[in-house]
């Protein structure tokens, strides 16, 4: 039986009975329902649409369902613009870069000692130590803040910032003295010279520190150790988020073939064939594989998604740190999906379709509509409008009505479903790519997570995008991008002694 890993038995139930209430109820269900083809028809056998809303709100939202047709050219795009970015002569014209990884080898339970990992990649910093040994895992961690100034100041000061945090956790842990080998986790675009070297090729999400790009992170990261002095480590491997998730999911379960993350940006990796990525050229330790690194937030910074692009992921793009960039992941990550909402209710709201035409400032502010606000709305039971309520009146939208609570959650709805949709067609594009039989996904990030209907949709999106001979498995990975810095760590120590 397959289980959503976060929900836990009791909810699952829930699910089940509010599954069953919908099916009877829905008449608007905009996407065809499949099944996927583990025993899950209990919790992934239908999706929850609101019913109720309005036609012009129906009408305007059209744009943001996307079609078997388009879904169909999305996925012909991106194997193309994957393939290109594995090859030598094409790398460059693609969008999707498939940057090598030298992870080749996966953990096998044999690994044992004590290991540091470091995690960067969003707007916390978490400095791990975990604990293996056969078939037995511990971990402490603790998480520092990486404030605003950090991620747009200098370089030197954010390594600096990580030094300090390190040093701090291992004297509250006592281990200043310990010559501990650790696991970079960096969740940024690299192009990977070796598992211990990375330049930075651009920064997303928010980051924007100077004099970073084009350089080596692990030496950043080791000469600001040498600044600070009195830390002993040896830097075993530096990897991205994707690759940790895909590690430590990798650790349970050895079917697991690709790594995902839906958080605040979003990206893919999976294990290809050392003869089709032809940027890797370390020996063959004997898997013939290696994991790639697609970096598909990129997918469609040559304009080739703005078919299916609407003024609202213009105005997110436009008004971004980095206009022109991510555009796949401005379309999808947690990071912009609140902000497509907003744009969305404001524009209906000034054409007079919402809220009796009258809205508010903080409607009309930017970074206002959080995503957990698109989850918290999607939560509630079809016909409850409290939460929603909740959140209009925290806008300054007193005046909603319930009609307009329904609105606004098919407006969620077609947003967040629209974000499955790209994520799922993606992964079915891997998938087809692989061809391998059975293939567990490593998932993380905060969008998958704290979704109620994310999973549930990319399981029907995926089974409809895959062949179908392919069977395969969401695994939610816990703590996967510190996990997975410890156990590139360890399968290095091992591979090496
Ligand atoms: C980064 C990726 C990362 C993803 C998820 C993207 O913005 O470019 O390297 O894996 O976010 O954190």
């Amino acid at each position: 039986m397959y289980v959503h890993n976060d929900v836990p038995e009791e909810k699952q139930e829930e699910k089940k009975l509010e599954v069953v209430v919908n099916e009877a109820k829905s008449s608007a269900v905009p996407i065809t329902v499949g099944h996927c083809r583990k025993e899950c028809k209990a919790t992934c056998a239908k999706s929850v649409w609101t019913v109720g809303f309005s036609e012009s709100i129906r009408e305007k939202c059209k744009e943001l369902i996307l079609d078997r047709e388009a879904v169909q050219e999305v996925m012909q795009r991106l194997l193309d613009h994957i393939e290109r970015g594995l090859k030598k002569d094409t790398q460059e014209s693609s969008t999707v870069k498939s940057y090598v990884t030298f992870v080749q080898d996966f953990p096998n339970g044999s690994e044992q000692g004590k290991f540091l990992a470091l995690d960067l990649g969003g707007t916390n910093f978490r400095v791990l130590l975990i604990e293996l040994g056969v078939n037995h895992f511990e971990m402490k961690s603790k998480i520092f803040a990486v404030p605003q100034h950090i991620m747009l100041g200098s370089g030197e000061q954010l390594f600096d910032h990580i030094a300090d945090c390190m040093a701090q956790f291992m004297k509250e842990e006592k281990l200043i003295k310990e010559h501990l080998p650790l696991g970079f986790t960096f969740s940024f675009p690299l192009k990977q010279l070796g598992l211990t070297k990375g330049i930075l090729i651009n920064w997303t999400k928010g980051f924007n520190c100077s004099g970073v790009i084009g350089n080596d992170v692990v030496q950043l990261l080791k000469d600001a150790i040498a600044r600070r002095g009195e830390l002993e480590l040896s830097v075993m491997g530096i990897l991205n988020d994707t690759a940790g998730t895909l590690m430590s999911c990798a650790w349970k379960k050895q079917n697991c073939k690709i790594g995902l993350i839906i958080g605040t940006g979003c990206n893919a990796c999976y294990v290809e064939e050392q003869k089709n990525a032809e940027f890797f050229n370390e020996p063959n330790h004997g898997s013939d594989h290696v994991v790639i690194n697609t970096e598909w937030g990129a997918f469609g910074n040559d304009g080739c998604l703005d078919f299916i692009r609407t003024a609202y992921d213009r105005d997110v793009d436009e008004n971004s740190i980095n206009p022109g960039g991510q555009i796949q992941e401005k379309m999808v990550s947690g990071m912009y999906m609140g902000e497509l909402v907003r744009l969305a209710l404001e524009q209906y709201t000034k054409e007079g379709l919402l809220f009796g035409g009258k809205g508010s400032e903080l409607l009309s502010t930017r970074g206002r509509f959080y995503t957990k606000y698109v989850s918290e709305i999607e939560a509630e039971p079809l016909g409850v409008h409290t939460g929603c309520m909740e959140v209009l009146k925290e806008l300054g939208l007193k005046h909603a009505s319930e009609q307009d609570c329904v609105n606004v959650r098919y407006v969620c709805e077609c947003v967040s479903t629209r974000a499955a949709t790209l994520v799922s067609c993606a992964l079915a594009t891997i998938l087809n790519k692989m061809n391998n039989m059975d293939v567990t996904i490593g998932v993380d990030g905060s969008v998958y997570r704290f979704h109620p209907h994310f999973h549930n949709r990319m399981m029907e999106l995926i089974r409809q995008y895959t062949k179908p001979h392919i069977n395969f498995e969401l695994m939610l990975s816990e703590d996967g991008s510190g996990r997975g810095a410890a156990l590139v760590a360890a399968v290095a120590s091992r591979v090496k002694s």
